[in-house]
């Protein structure tokens, strides 16, 4: 079974939108592999649309390079990437997305593929929270419902 047949497999029937990419971080890439329907509904692109494209996609004229810098960094250095940013739908319609992205590791340790976790967030009103991912909450209200990577703390939880 490939990554992208097993992915798809646990992925397909999720309400957290998933992507999963190539490990070519060098423009154009990271290349889709596969995204579950939980995505499409969110960004309004099919899956066919956004095979073989970038995530940059969902990138619009507002999305803060800082930002993307950052996703750049956290990547190259240590594979994953936690935080919330601006995506865009295909309608042009902006919205907060939080995502954590993690690398799925090979038998030698080699990452063979990105897998992001991906969900609609809005920013909570009122004091801003000390903690960072408390100063949003999900549009969903259902939990994750599977964190496939073991031991590692989900941003989600
Ligand atoms: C699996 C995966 C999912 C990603 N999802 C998004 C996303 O939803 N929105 C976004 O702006 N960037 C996303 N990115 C990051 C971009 O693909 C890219 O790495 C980022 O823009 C930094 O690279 P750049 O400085 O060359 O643009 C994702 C990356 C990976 C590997």
């Amino acid at each position: 079974m490939t990554i992208v047949e097993l992915v798809r497999l646990f992925a397909e029937p999720l309400t957290t939108a998933v992507v999963l990419t190539d490990t070519d971080l060098e423009r154009p890439g990271p290349t889709i592999l596969y995204v579950n329907p939980a995505f499409a509904r969110m960004s309004g692109y099919t899956a066919a649309e956004m095979l073989g494209a970038s995530p940059r996609l969902l990138q619009g004229l507002d999305t803060s390079r800082q930002v993307t810098r950052l996703i750049s960094r956290k990547l190259r250095a240590e594979g994953r990437y936690h935080g919330v940013l601006e995506n865009c739908r295909k309608s042009g319609e902006a919205y907060l997305c939080e995502i954590d992205v993690r690398p799925l590791l090979g038998r030698d340790g080699e990452p063979l593929a990105f897998l992001a976790f991906e969900r609609e967030v809005v920013r909570r009103r009122g004091r801003p929270s000390q903690d960072p991912a408390g100063r949003y909450r999900p549009i969903l209200p259902e939990p994750l419902e599977v964190c496939p990577m073991g031991t590692a703390p989900s941003l989600f939880a």
